[in-house]
């Protein structure tokens, strides 16, 4: 039997797509890929995934996961040969239980991040994983790329809210782990392989997800600022100040401002003077009435008399606060109407963050002076998307200089002690970075554990490791 005929044995009649109907899953959200795929496989069950698995094993083809296709580096496209299978974990989407007490619930793979929120919030708790596409990303892919947000200096990365997972390996098998325990001290961390492994040592098809007390209070401002220097002081002013409530701090370049404004409807600058950059602060708490605004006012008004602060707004209403948080969310979006760009996903430690944008901003002055510069991002994490925007025709030649760009600012991360891939994954666009820059005993060791949990290479060929 053929590999297509064996598939539709497993699963369900129109649980198999092939021809024009994989268009969708065959190219990423950025079309920086356009890859051909054998068939889409949507499994309902984890039986149906493990069976797929198993004959995909037996006939040497490769699977490429495939879960709301919001990634940045084309980790879930296939390649261009038509020869590989797409395995779409959208139909896996319950939200299999719900334990208050715990602190705790079991989503499976296809369950949009969104979702799994609102489930949360229904049992009076918080899932803190938050992101621009949360309405279309699912928890699969979050857990295969390790994602970050907007709350990553309160509560970590999806590696830090995960207790258990439930895989399926290359060969069919199922590893069960959906432990909703604190503490288990027993060996090897096995399960923590497959978080950030981008779908290429096994399928992640359900997770058991960490809750927090619920949200109850905010406070929300954007703060005026001189340069970086003042946003990374300002946050470590706030986070004292707080009582360590700070959950989000963000930083926003005037560039920012300007271009949410002029392409995003609804959008306009809060403040009455331009300033050269802002900090966008969250204060939040599991406690009821908790006078967060006063206390953001009193340590932004401190702040001000210091001179670190030149001008702040706090949100008076919910509508004033989703004002603010559009401006941050829309960046991206106000990017691609500005037309082709170069971006960048760059860590550093916080301390350090002021000293990267200082020389990475004068070598784009001095090296790419055609191009705009648009940093913002996390700064409370050490991660700045760190882009160049090209000015209409001059886009396309900006985009010829991507390698020698990328080159500059990653030596330049890395002599900080940072990371040229902060939260954006490898996937296919930065599978030479990560040969470049990983130490050769832990490149050696990723090799070592693919060859172990996937001998024929059949689980995200190409994706993190070059094929060998
Ligand atoms: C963000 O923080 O907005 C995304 O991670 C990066 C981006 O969309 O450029
Ligand atoms: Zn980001």
């Amino acid at each position: 039997v053929d590999l297509l005929g064996t598939l539709r044995g497993i699963l369900g009649a129109g649980d198999l797509l092939t021809g024009e109907a994989c268009a969708p899953f065959e190219s990423d959200h950025r079309r920086l890929y356009q890859g051909r795929a054998l068939a889409v496989a949507l499994p309902r069950s984890v039986d149906e995934v493990a069976r797929l698995l198993a004959a995909c094993n037996a006939a040497r083809v490769g699977v490429v996961p495939h879960g709301g296709n919001t990634g940045y580096c084309g980790g879930a496209t296939p390649d261009e040969s038509g020869t590989q299978l797409v395995l779409s974990l959208a139909r896996l989407n319950r939200v299999r239980s719900v334990d208050p007490e715990n602190y705790s619930l079991i989503a499976e793979a296809g369950c949009v991040l969104a979702q799994v929120q609102r489930v949360a919030e229904a049992a009076e708790r918080h899932f803190p994983l938050s992101l621009g596409s949360e309405g279309s990303c699912q928890i699969g892919g979050n857990l295969s790329t390790n994602a970050g947000g907007v709350h990553v200096l309160r509560y970590g990365m999806m590696r830090d809210l995960v207790l258990g997972l439930e895989v399926v390996l290359a060969d069919g098998r199922v590893l069960p782990g959906l432990t909703a325990l604190r503490k288990d001290n027993t060996g090897y961390d096995i399960r923590g392989l497959f978080l950030g492994a981008e779908g290429t040592l096994g399928v992640i098809t359900a997770a058991s997800l960490k809750l927090f007390p619920a949200i109850q209070s905010t406070a929300t401002a954007l703060a005026a600022v001189a340069d970086p220097g003042a946003a990374v002081t300002l946050l470590a002013r706030l986070r004292a100040a707080s009582g360590d409530s700070v959950s989000s701090f963000e930083l926003i370049p005037r560039i920012g401002i300007e271009l949410t404004a002029a392409h995003i409807p609804g959008v306009s600058d809060p403040l009455t003077a331009p300033h050269p950059w802002y900090a966008l602060c969250e204060l939040a708490s599991s406690r009821l009435g908790e006078p967060l605004d006063a206390l953001l006012t009193e340590a932004l008004g401190a702040a001000y008399e210091a001179g670190l602060v030149r001008d702040a707004v706090v949100a008076r209403s919910g509508r004033e606060r989703a004002a603010l948080w559009k401006i941050r969310e829309s960046i991206p979006e106000a990017q691609r109407h500005e037309g082709a760009g170069l971006k960048h996903d760059i860590s550093v430690p916080v301390s350090a963050l002021p000293q990267f944008v200082e020389r990475g901003a004068a070598w784009v002055a001095a090296h790419v002076p055609a191009a705009r510069l648009i940093a913002y991002g996390h700064v409370g994490d050490g991660n700045l998307h760190f882009n160049l925007q090209g000015r209409g025709a001059d886009g396309p030649a900006l985009l010829k200089r991507a390698e020698e760009v990328r080159r500059a600012l990653h030596d330049l991360a890395a002599g900080l002690g940072g990371s040229f891939s902060a939260e954006h994954g490898i996937g296919r666009l930065k599978v030479a970075e990560l040969e470049r820059y990983a130490p050769a005993t832990e490149l050696a060791l990723m090799h070592a554990v693919k060859r172990a949990l996937d001998p024929n290479g059949i689980m995200n060929p190409g994706k993190v490791l070059r094929r060998s």
